[in-house]
């Protein structure tokens, strides 16, 4: 039985005040991943998810303690870090790897004024880390987030020159294929007290809690809070697990604490998308021929898409009360530790949701997976 609740909450008066973007928030700068290999996983994104090679530092460049590549493509930018050398600075980040795994440290955001960003997030109760990084066109600080996830906030003299201080950019552009994402649509944490970082967000971020979701398969359960900046481009999906034997235990578990669990990617031709990124051997979660059956169709009604390329791909599909319908897939789990995934996403007519519908399916696919190794 699966038991899904979603409420909007109503913004009260006083709304313009409380969530007014304090911190001068513009978007998601980047985000970065500390790695086992750089080259290995720069492959990975350049081979199954069409990304290209955008910057490149290590000792040659200026870079101390690591080697990392910039990839991306459209308006996501991931940095991809392995550590380096002997000295400090590469020790945090092999102690960061020797706990975690692979996995994401920082998820940046880009600010109008990084200075300030910090002063009003400490005064508003956050930690700062480290000191301020300043150079001619780049000025960055970091904060404490959910575990030992950082948050970046950089200040760039120039938006479209999406440059770091001791990377040299390559001159690579994109390929000419069928694999299209243009921005990050939502990270999602997985912490051990939902509400805690709930708090966290709306009060150092003003950021908004905009749905509620307590999923539960009957065999696991997990709680789930979105949280937002008021322009909508920003989306946070907060995880609690609700079960001893749910996957969001399990990641807290395997990842040894707190950490992003997914990014998801927005793409505007999700059948293109991923039916290119199987040929090229990208694994998917695996949905039950059921769930494309006469309900499908009642719940989705008429849609632009053809119903046996989604069926063919296992993509699956959630219609927005009042605002269109979204399409998404979930990948397998990246790593060796069943920690992190991706998404891909496509929303049309203005589609807010993270597909609610789908839930009862997705989960009992993870659970699937997770039956398989044994922690079901
Ligand atoms: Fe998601």
């Amino acid at each position: 039985m699966s038991n899904i609740s979603d409420t909007l909450e109503n913004p009260s008066s006083g709304y313009e005040e409380k969530y007014s973007n304090p911190l001068g928030i513009k978007g998601i700068d980047h985000i970065e991943f500390i790695v086992d290999d750089r080259d290995d996983w720069r492959d990975f994104y350049v081979n199954r998810f069409g990304m290209y090679c955008r910057a490149y530092g290590d000792e040659s460049t200026g870079l101390v303690g690591r080697r990392s590549y910039l990839i991306g493509q459209g308006r996501i930018n991931f940095i991809i870090a392995e550590p380096y050398g002997d000295g400090p600075e590469a020790q945090v980040l092999r102690d960061h790897h020797e706990k975690h795994g692979n996995g994401v440290k920082d998820v940046a955001f880009l600010v109008k004024d990084c200075v300030h960003a910090l002063e009003e997030a400490e005064r508003r109760g956050a930690t700062r880390i480290g000191d301020i990084d300043r150079h001619e066109h780049f000025i960055g600080g970091s904060i404490k987030a959910y575990g030992d996830t950082i948050h970046t906030f950089i200040q760039r003299e120039d938006r479209a020159k999406v440059g770091f201080p001791g990377y040299v950019p390559t001159n690579e552009e994109k390929k000419d294929d069928d694999i299209n994402f243009a921005m990050i649509d939502h990270v999602v944490a997985n912490v051990e007290v939902m509400d805690e970082w709930v708090d966290f967000y709306e009060r150092v971020f003003g950021f908004e809690p905009t749905r509620h979701f307590d999923i539960n398969t009957g065999r696991s359960a997990l709680m789930s809070k979105v949280m937002g900046s008021t322009d909508g481009y920003i989306k946070m999906p907060i995880n609690e697990p609700s079960s001893g034997n749910s996957q969001i235990q399990e990641y807290l578990d395997e990842y040894n604490g707190p950490g992003v669990q997914h990014i998801a990617l927005l793409t505007s031709d999700i059948v293109k998308t991923v039916t290119s990124m199987r040929a090229k051997g990208m694994e998917f979660l695996d949905i039950a021929d059921a769930y494309y059956d006469k309900e499908f169709n009642r719940r989705m009604g008429t849609i632009d898409e053809d119903i046996e390329d989604l069926h063919a791909n296992n993509i699956l599909a959630d219609r927005d009360d009042e605002h269109g319908y979204l399409l998404q897939i979930f990948t397998k789990c990246l790593y060796d530790r069943p920690t992190l995934f991706h998404e891909v996403i496509q929303r049309k007519g203005g589609a807010k949701g993270f597909g609610e519908g789908n839930f009862k399916a997705l989960f009992e696919s993870i659970e699937r997976e997770q039956a398989r190794r044994g922690t079901l």
